[in-house]
């Protein structure tokens, strides 16, 4: 019992610090809020519109859903205010065939964007982690 509460209170822990930095601000607040994750994710999303390795896969997607989908994904994720309501990363992409080769080239077009609006290294980094870590729920399924 005391063990089992030692886990949960570590557990917290590492979560709240894989979100916030030495500033104690959430990676959310360190991006610059929401209008940040915005801008990045339309600059974003125009990549992968002109990205003929994957734009096949959005041929018929509702790309202001997406968009907002995205936004509040990674603004939840960032340890902002939002609440995703989307489909799980499992559901979103089930039957699509994306190869790990898709998901790579969906990420530099992320990080294009991240470079454009000059997200500093370290924010950089942790945000491509916690997308690295849906990995297995979307490449293969
Ligand atoms: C970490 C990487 C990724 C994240 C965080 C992500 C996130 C999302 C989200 C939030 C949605 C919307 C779910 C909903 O509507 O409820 C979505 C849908 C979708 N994603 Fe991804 N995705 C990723 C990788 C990819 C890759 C690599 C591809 C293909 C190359 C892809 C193709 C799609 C498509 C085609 C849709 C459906 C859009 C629609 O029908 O409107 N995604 N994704």
């Amino acid at each position: 019992m005391v063990f089992g509460l030692v886990a949960v209170l570590t557990a917290c822990t590492a979560a709240q610090s894989a979100a916030t930095g030495k500033s104690g601000k959430s990676l959310y607040e360190r991006l610059g809020g929401k209008p940040a994750i915005q801008a990045v994710v339309d600059d974003f999303i125009g990549n992968v519109a002109a990205d003929a390795r994957i734009n096949g896969f959005f041929a018929n997607a509702d790309i202001p859903r997406l968009k907002r989908m995205l936004v509040d994904q990674i603004c939840e994720a960032s340890g902002g205010p939002c609440k995703y309501t989307g489909k799980s990363m499992k559901e979103a992409h089930a039957g699509m065939g994306i190869t790990e080769a898709h998901f790579n080239a969906l990420v530099e077009d992320l990080v294009k964007s991240l470079d454009k609006f000059r997200v500093p290294e370290k924010e950089k980094n942790e945000l491509l982690a916690a997308l690295a870590a849906m990995k297995p729920d979307i490449v293969g399924k």
